[in-house]
């Protein structure tokens, strides 16, 4: 299983087994991590679910869809790492995935 890192604004750091084929969103929910809302429950449509990519793992991420950037223009201090977390699938190649939450969501 895939393990992923979120890490809260105040630096607290939780590693999470996630599903493969499950979003990074998804597994948030799941696992009781805080700082993910994803009020549209993943629907690309809240921009509640933002989350900053890691740079070490942003070229195996990848940039938002141009909906996922529409969306993104809603969220909450938006940086060139950020995405929204329910767009984002889990794979075994995300393995070690580390994404930051901000401080709060928009
Ligand atoms: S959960 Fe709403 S945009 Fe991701």
């Amino acid at each position: 299983m895939p393990k992923i890192t979120y890490i809260d604004s105040a630096g607290t750091s939780r590693t999470i087994d996630a599903e493969v084929g499950a979003t990074v969103m998804e597994t948030a929910i799941k696992n009781d991590v805080p700082g993910i809302e994803a009020e549209c429950g993943g629907a690309c449509a809240c921009a509640t679910c933002h989350v900053y990519v890691d740079e070490a793992w942003r070229e195996k991420v990848g940039g938002p869809s141009p909906m996922e950037e529409d969306m993104l223009d809603f969220g909450y201090d938006v940086k060139p790492n950020s995405r929204l977390s329910c767009q984002i699938k889990v794979a075994d190649a995300l393995d070690g995935l580390i994404v930051r939450t901000p401080e709060r969501q928009a």
